[in-house]
Order: structure tokens, then sequence, then C-alpha cells
């Protein structure tokens, strides 16, 4: 496949496995400089193994993973932070038995400098978060703590964000309000790959979409028309 000159994040024929299991099988994908871009796909498709292994967390067998031109699969995951990549790992991975304004300071710890402006940038972004900023993580709702795990990441400066599965165990109007401010941050400038497992939604709010079954890309191609596409249909939305 051609590489797209404004591709932030260009994954080329990835293969991973655990031991001798293989979990992603040649995988191809692209972000582009301020897209949405959804990886849909059910229980153990391999998006969270994609995730990390962009991120460095887990090592390759073959394939590449270049962002911003450079090779981000050998980590270590604090220099991709450095450089401008950023998680929020599925489960939010907030730190419940410390306070809200110590989990966002863990985000900026690779870089201290400039810190009272990034956090007011955060708690601009997520005011319910500044209301509660002294309180402990672990008392918040999971709503607010998704809120927190997004407003974490934000505090290292990225340029590309990497949200795995935001909606899990959320209220509806939760799942509504954590897109929102997705589209919101994309809006600003942000580069976003989002895992999801609510189809119809992110594929709302998405430029572009990938399905991924047992490790492989099935489907990939603009959000409005894989809307209207039938397997997507037929398996995803149930319609
Ligand atoms: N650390 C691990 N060791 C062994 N197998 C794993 C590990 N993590 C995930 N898997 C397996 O890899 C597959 C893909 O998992 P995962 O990437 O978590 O998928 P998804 O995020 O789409 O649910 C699943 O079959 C899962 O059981
Ligand atoms: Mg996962």
């Amino acid at each position: 496949m051609e590489q797209r000159s404004d591709a932030i994040l260009s994954v080329r024929d990835l293969s991973v496995s655990y031991g001798h299991i293989p979990v992603l099988r040649g995988v191809s994908l692209e972000v582009r400089r301020g897209e949405i871009v959804v990886l849909l796909g059910a229980n153990g498709a391999g998006k969270t193994t994609l995730m990390e292994t962009i991120l460095g967390v887990t090592p390759p067998d073959a394939g590449s993973v270049s962002f911003e031109g450079r090779d981000s699969t050998r980590g270590p995951v604090d220099r991709n932070v450095r450089d401008g990549m950023t998680l929020v790992p599925e489960g939010r991975g907030v730190f419940a038995s410390m306070s809200v304004l110590d989990n966002l300071l863990l985000g900026a710890h690779h870089e201290l400098k400039g810190v009272d402006k990034k956090l007011a940038l955060a708690f601009d972004a997520f005011p319910v978060l500044a209301q509660r900023k002294t309180q402990l993580a672990g008392t918040l709702s999971g709503g607010e703590r998704q809120m927190l795990a997004i407003a974490r990441a934000l505090m290292s400066t990225p340029r590309l964000i990497l949200v795995d599965e935001p909606s899990i165990g959320l209220a509806p109007i939760m799942v509504a309000a954590i897109f929102d401010i997705l589209v919101k941050l994309n809006r600003e400038g942000y580069s976003i790959l989002l895992s999801e497992q609510h189809v119809y939604r992110a594929l709302k709010c998405a430029h572009r979409a990938y399905v991924l079954e047992s490790g492989r890309v099935i489907r990939e191609g603009r959000a409005e028309i894989l809307l209207r596409d039938p397997l997507i249909r037929s398996v995803y939305l149930g319609v």
C-alpha cells in the first residue's frame, strides 16, 4: 500500500502473537493528521493488542508502525509518549487511591515544564475534574473516571491519542458525553484512533473505520460508507 504523506500513523503488515498464538495477522492501517479513525471489532479481535503494539508495549513479530515517520514498536513507551502519542487504556487505568490532581500530574511526569498551563487546559476541557481535583479518583463515577483518563492523556501534550474502548461499562448518556468530548478534541486538532464496540455511534463520529476480525482487517473505508455496508449492518448493527 502506498504511504500517504499526511499520515501521522502508519501501520504496515503488522503481525503479533502471544507465545505461539497469532493475534494480529498482517494488519495495515493509517491515521491521517486531523482524523478520528475508529477500530471496530468484537471482544478478542485484537484491538487492545494493536494499540499496545503501536505504543511500543508489545513487540511485533513482523511488520512496522511508523509514527510521524519514526518506528514506535521498539519503545520505550516513555519515548513514544514524549514524541507525541499517548494511550487512554481500556478500563481507564486511573489510580483510585490518588487524587484527581495527582493522576493528572502523573500524565505530565515526563515533562513538568509548563505543567500549570497544561492543568489549566485540562480543567478547562473537563470542568467537573476541577471541582473534584482534591477528591480520590476512586470516588469518581465511571464517566468521570473516563474523563480523568482522557484528561491525563492530554497532559503529555500528544498529537495522536489512542483511545481503547472508552465507553465500556458507561450509561448511555455518559457514552454520548465521551463521544462528544472526543469529537471536540479532534476539532481542536488532535488525531485520534478509537477502538469501540458501539458501532453506530463510533461510525457517526469518525472519518474512517477499520473492522478487525480475528486479527485481520476485513473492512475499511469512510465511516459514512461503512454505515451502509450490508455486512456491518447485519453483523454489527443488527439491522
Ligand atoms: N497477554 C496476553 N497473553 C495471551 N493472550 C492474550 C493476551 N492479551 C490478549 N490475548 C488474546 O489475544 C486476543 C486479542 O485480544 P485483545 O487484543 O485484548 O482483543 P480486543 O481488545 O479486541 O478484545 C484474544 O484472543 C486474547 O485472549
Ligand atoms: Mg480490548
